[in-house]
């Protein structure tokens, strides 16, 4: 057990491995997560707009190790500060997913603690998924959402602030509790509830993480002083209209009958926020490591199985 600096501790990931990893957790964030219910052993408060205020926390941390969850995550608002070029970043995305973890990432070398990012699969233009752990951030293009570009952005200035730093990408998380924020296991169980009737695409590849898987993984990386990339998700691909037609009938009992949706076609109406079609993380460094990650079926069938003894 260690002492670990978390950022976005009460997030719908991080708040799994500040709860379950066993670390000793020092939060910052905007708010102290104790008042959401997450325990934790202190709090500073940090606005990740400010750079330096984030560099200053981690210089300051009596820790062994930093963790980065916290980002501007909401990918159709962010969408919404999109520059007409990269050379115009600006904004609190650019700031939050951009500027601050690469400041935090320098402040944990000169301090020599280990520092973790986690990032996302929407770093790739989804051309050619599923993505390997050596394949770089896409360019700038009309197929990366700005949220997706930021976040690849921040990746690569964190690794060029701290060649040990190390970056963990993330697809599609879900998990079976957490009562601020929907998942995308949770979301689908949502929209049945409200008897909404969504089409799924069938024609985009995914690979849902099990966001314990992402807990595990972390606590390799930090036990094995491992750096670089790693990849955490389902070994096995899925669309989201088979990932939600496979838990609606783990907990209703038949197969719902739920209506296919084109991504292709949602892709082309104006406005909608880009994200990878054919996108996905194939993970062999971590299970490399030892971690075995949870292929999505089975995720889904303790996703439904948690749902039914609520
Ligand atoms: N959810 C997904 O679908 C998904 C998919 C792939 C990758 N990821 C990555 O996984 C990580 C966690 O995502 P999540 O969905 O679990 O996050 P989340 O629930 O949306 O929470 C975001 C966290 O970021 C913190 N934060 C945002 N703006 C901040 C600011 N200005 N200053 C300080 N803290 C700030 C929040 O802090 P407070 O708690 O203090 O408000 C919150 O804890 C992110 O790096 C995200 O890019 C997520």
């Amino acid at each position: 057990m260690s002492r670990v600096l978390v950022f976005g501790a009460k997030s719908l990931v991080g708040s799994h491995f500040v709860q379950t990893s066993g670390h000793r957790i020092h939060a910052a964030g905007l708010r102290d997560p104790r008042g959401f219910g997450v325990r934790v052993e202190g709090f500073v408060e940090v606005d990740m707009n400010s750079p330096r205020e984030a560099a200053s926390a981690v210089s300051g941390a009596d820790v062994d190790a930093v963790v980065n969850f916290g980002a501007a995550t909401d990918v159709d608002r962010v969408e919404r500060e999109r520059p007409s070029s990269p050379e115009e970043a600006k904004g609190t995305a650019y700031k939050v997913n951009v500027l601050a973890p690469a400041a935090m990432s320098k402040a944990a070398l000169a301090r020599g603690l280990p520092f973790v990012l986690l990032s996302t699969d929407f770093v790739f233009d989804g051309e050619q998924g599923p993505y390997a752990e050596s394949t770089p951030p896409s360019k700038w293009s009309p197929l990366v959402s700005w949220y997706g570009w930021t976040k690849g952005r921040g990746e690569e200035l964190a690794i060029a602030a701290n060649p040990s730093a190390s970056i963990v990408r993330i697809s599609y998380p879900y998990r079976t509790d957490y009562p601020r924020k929907l998942d995308f296991g949770r979301k689908i169980l949502a929209a049945r509830r409200q008897h909404d009737r969504i089409a799924y695409f069938d024609d985009q590849w995914i690979t849902p993480t099990w966001i314990p898987d992402v807990t595990r993984a972390l606590d390799a990386i930090l036990e094995n002083h491992k750096s670089g990339v790693f990849h955490v998700a389902s070994p096995e691909r899925t669309t989201p209209f088979e990932f939600a037609r496979e838990l609606v009938t783990q907990v209703e009992g038949t197969d719902p009958g739920l209506s296919p949706g084109s991504m292709e076609e949602f892709l082309r109406r104006p406005g909608a926020t880009p994200r990878p079609r054919h996108g996905g993380l194939s993970c062999r460094r971590i299970e490399g490591e030892g971690v075995r990650l949870t292929p999505w079926r089975e995720g889904v069938r303790l996703l439904a199985e948690d749902y039914a003894a609520a």
